[in-house]
């Protein structure tokens, strides 16, 4: 099983050597191996890369890749060479730039051609998809308010094609019971500070990404 998980910050701050988004992907990774010892787990981090907006060139219509963004399209093949992927994303009132440049493109690369056929699946479907937010703070409400402003707009882009044709969708989003987006931790520095219910949230919900 192929596993990716991607940090979406891009925390280039000198002295950072691991972002918190890294230190998330790695236990991620950590908590998946407990469950699957040979599972092939990676990190892909969008502070590597210099992806573009989408400009609506459409060009991507029959190629289904961009055509103006090499760094997307590396991105892109890693996420369909996966088997679960994991996105794992820091508070930047609202999301990290990079990250909603890679969602326009897959959304791109995904509605347009379904628009034009509704049988059209795109090459993602199906993918079990866990998303993790976190940010400054680590109290509930604030993990409930990372929920609205983090979660919701990464699941909102993975429904791009409507419920009734929800075969076709990209990507599988896991819900975490009443964390329909999935979940929200508080920040890693303070990992010792987790609680042992979010710690076995944390888990719990990697072990359903990668069960579904
Ligand atoms: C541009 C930017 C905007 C941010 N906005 C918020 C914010 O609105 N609320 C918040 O709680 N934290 C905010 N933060 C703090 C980050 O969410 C927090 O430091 C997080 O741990 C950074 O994760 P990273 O190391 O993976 O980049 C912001 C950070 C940056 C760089």
């Amino acid at each position: 099983m192929k596993i990716l998980c991607i940090s979406a910050s891009n925390n280039l701050k000198d002295g950072i050597k691991e972002t918190s988004s890294f230190i998330i992907c790695q236990r991620v990774i950590r908590e998946a191996k407990k469950k699957i010892a040979q599972a092939d787990c990676s990190i892909l981090e969008l502070k590597n890369y210099m992806p573009n907006p989408c400009t609506n060139c459409l060009m991507c219509l029959g190629s289904g890749r961009c055509a103006i963004d090499d760094a997307f399209n590396e991105i892109y093949e890693k996420i369909l060479d996966c088997d679960v992927l994991f996105i794992v994303s820091p508070h930047y009132a609202p999301i990290p730039a990079k990250l909603c440049m890679i969602m326009e493109k897959m959304e791109s690369i995904t509605f347009n051609p379904w628009l034009k056929d509704n049988s059209y699946k795109p090459e993602v479907v199906g993918i079990p998809t866990g998303i993790i937010s976190h940010g400054g703070t680590g109290e509930d409400w604030a993990l409930r308010e990372y929920e609205k402003v983090v979660n919701y707009p990464i699941a909102n882009f993975l429904f791009t094609i409507p419920k009734s044709h929800a075969e076709t969708r990209q990507l599988n989003l896991v819900a975490y019971d009443d964390w329909k987006t999935g979940i929200s931790v508080p920040p890693v520095m303070n990992y010792k500070d987790w609680t042992d219910l979010q710690i076995a949230m944390f888990a719990d919900y990697i072990d359903r990404v990668i069960q579904s």
